[in-house]
């Protein structure tokens, strides 16, 4: 959940570190810190509470120079976000260390260090970690060893970086549980907890295993498995080929990443479907033993990576007809479950990194389940490298804490592969041509969408003093509600929720007055005329509806309804272009509201810890 970043290279590295962070702060960010071995081998540190801009400016006037490193952009989980409790945490004055995820046995360690002896500055558990550390160092004289003999101690997920000031030429990093990536530069090497950090500096990127130590130098790498055993891990290219870090001519990452939906779209289904079929072979060579004798399908995923995961249940159930069911991964991995036979796994995750979507996959894979199938976006993250068959959307790196466009490539993505199972439940030909037509309308219909996005910026103003609101759908679009609501949360911090629009008057009815805007999505499909009866009933209580519809659905503007249109889409693809409004509409309230938009309080963009 937070992020790390540690360099050791011929130049000064606090430049690298910065620019690490800032680009990690997606992961966290309510303080930041670096510390760095200068060239009196002496440990020099900086922390501030805030943004990484806060620590640049202290740096600014105050700069740590050195050819060693490392930095860190927290997202509090043991302690209150302080100066304190921020990273680097330190050992004495000669080791400082940086840590992302949860030791889960900080106490009884504590515990046993304060018995020997050792004081604690902060109420993390990291800095548990850095004293056991340094108290193995006193004994073992080395820092490879002592990180090695403390890991073993330790229960939770974590990675980290370790710098001591006797050993100024490297740094020793590991990781269980939690991502950590080997920046491989030339007279300089690098470690971050995600790729996007070094882009600047590098584009070939070693991924540790679960369990590898590695001793990071300037001109070496030297990685050694749990059982310490010397391994080589792969050198890859980065593969995006823009740097999709930098939010060009938009204000905010969030709507350039709204903006970018077409091309996405479009890269998500190249290669995957020709202009009638779906590729199945392009799912992977797996694909077709995976995709025969499925049964049913469990899908696991967190936040809007479950919403998508709800949409796709419908459209699996009813081109497939294969029964699916959708778990959010947190409960699914604390119940006991009845197994079906044949059922396959279905992991959705934007980064691949949630914790519990992770632990819910390890489980699976325990409890018998035949095969993972898991939908990503990030190459070589653990979810990626733990599926038996992934399909990777290709939405590029995913700035704003507010998913948009991973979402829109995650249901592409889902509906290719449902188009697959369906073929292989007997799906007839001209229906699957039917959809894969109307697949390749979508980034055409996406930009019609956009191109509404001053209407929409308009329609905002009426939510800005409002505190309440409710979304409705019905069917495929219930899940596109749940989406929007959860936008609108996130962003602009007006309560905001869904109902399935036949609820209605099952309850959130009774909040319905003029102070409570109620936003409803209205494809023409064969729950058209219901809905129109649900806005009746929330017309004739006062309330005020805001309604994007088909121009052929008949949603007619008058008192109290504003109606905006939207192009004819098949009913299949309507929760894509449907959901663009929505994220349309939330980005213009937070605007106008004033928050941050791309880095809402109290949130993160990807979730490595329970
Ligand atoms: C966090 C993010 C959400 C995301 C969710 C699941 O809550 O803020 O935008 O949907 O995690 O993340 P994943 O990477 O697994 O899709």
């Amino acid at each position: 959940m937070c992020g790390i970043v540690g360099a050791v290279s011929e130049r000064d590295v606090q430049g690298i570190l910065l620019e690490g962070l800032r680009r990690l702060e997606y992961r966290g960010y309510d303080s930041a810190g670096m510390a760095v071995i200068g060239g009196d081998h002496s440990v020099q540190r900086a922390r501030e509470v805030g943004k990484v801009a806060s620590l640049a400016d202290v740096m600014k006037a105050n700069p740590l120079s050195g050819h060693l490193g490392i930095a860190h952009t927290r997202w509090a989980t043991h302690g209150e976000p302080s100066q304190v409790n921020a990273h680097p945490h330190m050992s004495g004055n000669r080791l400082a260390i940086v840590h992302n995820g949860i030791i889960e046995n900080y106490q009884e360690l504590r515990q046993e260090l304060r018995d020997d002896g050792f004081e604690f500055t902060s109420q993390t558990d990291t800095e548990v970690v850095a004293h056991l550390i340094e108290k193995n160092y006193r004994t073992l004289g080395n820092l490879h060893d002592s990180v090695r003999a403390a890991i073993a101690r330790l229960r939770g997920a974590y990675a980290l970086a370790v710098v001591h000031s006797d050993e100024p030429d490297h740094l020793v990093v590991c990781r269980e549980g939690s991502p950590l990536v080997i920046g491989v530069g030339i007279g300089e090497n690098f470690i971050a907890s995600d790729q996007l950090a070094l882009l600047p500096v590098t584009d070939r990127f070693m991924f540790l295993e679960e369990g590898d130590i590695a001793d990071i130098r300037k001109d070496s790498v030297t990685i050694l498995d749990r059982e310490g055993q010397a391994v080589e891990r792969e050198v890859t290219r980065f593969e995006h080929g823009a740097d999709s870090a930098d939010k060009g001519e938009y204000r905010h990452f969030m709507l350039k990443e709204i903006y970018e939906q077409p091309r996405v779209i479009k890269a998500t289904m190249e290669g995957r479907v020709t202009k009638t079929r779906v590729l199945e072979q392009a799912l992977g060579t797996e694909a077709e033993n995976l995709l025969d004798n499925v049964r049913h399908v469990q899908i696991i995923a967190c936040g809007t990576s479950y919403h998508a995961g709800m949409v796709a249940r419908y459209w699996i159930e009813e081109l497939a007809g294969v029964p699916c069911s959708v778990e959010v991964a947190s409960e699914f991995r604390y119940r006991k479950h009845v197994i079906q036979q044949d059922t396959l796994f279905l992991c959705i995750s934007q980064s691949g990194e949630t914790a519990d979507t992770l632990a819910a996959l390890r489980q699976a894979k325990k409890a018998g389940f035949r095969a993972a199938l898991g939908i990503c976006n990030v190459p070589g993250s653990s979810l990626v490298r733990e599926s038996d068959l992934v399909i990777m959307t290709q939405a590029g790196p995913e700035i704003g804490v507010a998913s948009t466009k991973a979402f829109t490539t995650q249901l592409t993505a889902l509906l290719i592969f449902t188009l697959a199972l369906a073929r292989h439940n007997g799906l007839p030909e001209e229906k699957e041509t039917e959809i894969v037509e109307a697949i390749h309308r979508l980034p055409g219909q996406v930009s019609d969408v956009l191109a509404l996005d001053g209407e929409i910026a308009e329609m905002s103003k009426a939510f800005m003093d409002k505190n309440h609101s409710l979304f409705l759908g019905r069917g495929s679009q219930f899940p596109v509600a749940l989406e929007g609501a959860l936008k609108l949360k996130e962003i602009s911090y007006i309560h905001a929720e869904a109902y399935p629009a036949g609820e209605l008057k099952h309850g959130p009815l009774a909040l319905v007055d003029s102070e409570m805007p109620v936003v409803t999505v209205a494809p023409n499909n064969d729950l058209v005329e219901k809905l129109k009866s649900n806005l009746e009933e929330v017309r004739a209580r006062g309330g005020e509806l805001f309604v994007f519809a088909d121009k052929l659905a008949g949603v007619k503007p008058e008192e109290g309804i504003h109606v905006m249109q939207l192009p004819s889409v098949h009913p299949i693809t309507a929760p894509i272009v449907y959901t663009v409004p929505l994220q349309l509409l939330s980005y213009h309230v937070a605007v106008l509201k004033g928050t941050d938009v791309d880095q809402p309080r109290n949130l993160a963009k990807s979730v490595t810890v329970e």
